[in-house]
């Protein structure tokens, strides 16, 4: 019983027994160095003097309590968590006569769990981005390769093109107004010019274009896309409804291939929806950046079809002449310009394309209205 004793002295977690009227009667050293109190200052005091949430009902009938989470109280009041197992020792009555109280503080225990959770967080917070910032890397990697690639091939066809426009040119000039192969001549410039446009546009969409930066009033750029493709709207039946931000600040941009990068995600949309529908523009103010929310009701894009959209020739529309070109001149220029693409989509829902574009030293007093 005495080697007991000592054991119980030398156990590294807290040890408290109390008598039948739940006063402490006995604690070990390691509950005097866990809470601060010196041995006389707890003999005789009520448990809950260092107690809180005294797992009072559960035990009422047990003899045996493992893993019960309760605070201990500090002399200096500070909070201890605990885990407990409590053991009670009845008389032949059943009447409570000694409770032993075990503990063991998990404050360090909950700190590690708490930090292993924020860490995990984390972790799954820089796994997404590296998902996507991995994303971009494919695509600016396909795109620095199709500029290399287009940089020469272009060269190379132009040159060939060059020639055989101006001998059809010359041909022309020899035939007569009413000659009837006229025809044929016109077909050759037709697709003179379809290659020519393919070429510049492969050139474009491949290499980041030169851009002429001045600061602009994005709703008036958009303006000017709607105004060009007016008449397209009607003609779909597509309405078209306006959700400007008033007094967007102006940004800098180069006006012309935003334009032209309006323009191609507007057409798109407008291709996804040949009958009625209803397309959204919405300019919002977001933190450092402005953005710009296209959204269509059409026939939306397949999950599956999403990141390659921006992939150079990717189009599903190439019975309509479609040469999946334009998304990939949109990233380039949204690209550098310095923001980002964010597309919401489903097979069948319409889509939205978000543009966000960084604003850079705005000066006061280039504020616009909406
Ligand atoms: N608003 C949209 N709704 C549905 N599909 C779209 C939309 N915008 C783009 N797409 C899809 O992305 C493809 C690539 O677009 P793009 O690069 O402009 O080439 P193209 O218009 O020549 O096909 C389209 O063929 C189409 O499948
Ligand atoms: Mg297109």
């Amino acid at each position: 019983m005495e080697e007991l004793k000592e054991v119980i002295q030398d156990i590294p977690d807290s040890i408290i027994l109390l008598d039948a009227e739940s006063k402490i009667e006995e604690v070990n050293p390691a509950t005097l160095e866990l809470l601060g109190f010196k041995k006389e200052e707890l003999v005789g005091k009520p448990f809950n003097l260092i107690c809180r949430n005294f797992p009072q009902k559960e035990f009422a009938e047990k003899t045996l309590l493992r893993n019960c989470e309760a605070i201990y109280l500090k002399k200096n009041g500070e909070e201890i968590p605990v885990n407990l197992s409590i053991s009670v020792k009845r008389d032949d009555t059943g009447n409570t006569k000694k409770i032993i109280y075990v503990a063991r503080d998990i404050g360090e225990m909950k700190h590690i769990i708490e930090e292993l959770t924020r860490a995990k967080d984390e972790l799954e917070t820089s796994y997404k981005e590296l998902e996507e910032s991995k994303d971009q890397l494919v695509r600016s990697e396909k795109l620095a390769f199709a500029g290399r690639m287009a940089a020469s091939v272009a060269h190379e066809i132009r040159n060939p093109l060059n020639v055989v426009s101006m001998s059809i040119q010359r041909l022309q000039e020899e035939l007569k107004k009413d000659d009837p192969r006229r025809k044929y001549l016109l077909a050759v410039n037709k697709n003179i010019d379809k290659l020519n446009y393919l070429i510049t546009e492969f050139v474009n969409c491949a290499r980041p274009p030169m851009l002429k930066m001045r600061p602009c009033d994005i709703h008036k750029v958009l303006n000017n896309v709607l105004t060009f493709i007016r008449d397209r709207c009607q003609k779909q039946k597509v309405k078209v409804i306006k959700n400007f931000t008033p007094k967007l600040p102006k940004i800098k941009i180069d006006e012309q291939h935003m334009r032209q990068a309006f323009l191609n995600i507007v057409l798109n949309a407008l291709q996804a929806m040949p009958d009625r529908g209803e397309l959204k523009i919405e300019t919002r103010f977001e933190g450092d950046a402005v953005v710009i929310k296209f959204s269509d009701n059409g026939v939306g894009i397949p999950e599956e079809d999403i990141i390659r959209i921006f992939d150079p020739f990717f189009t599903t529309r190439e019975k309509e002449g479609g040469m999946g070109l334009g998304l990939s001149v949109v990233y380039g220029i949204i690209g550098s310009h310095g923001g980002l693409i964010d597309i919401e989509s489903k097979k069948g829902k319409g889509a939205t394309f978000s543009v966000s574009l960084p604003i850079k030293k705005v000066k006061l007093g280039e504020i616009v209205g909406g």
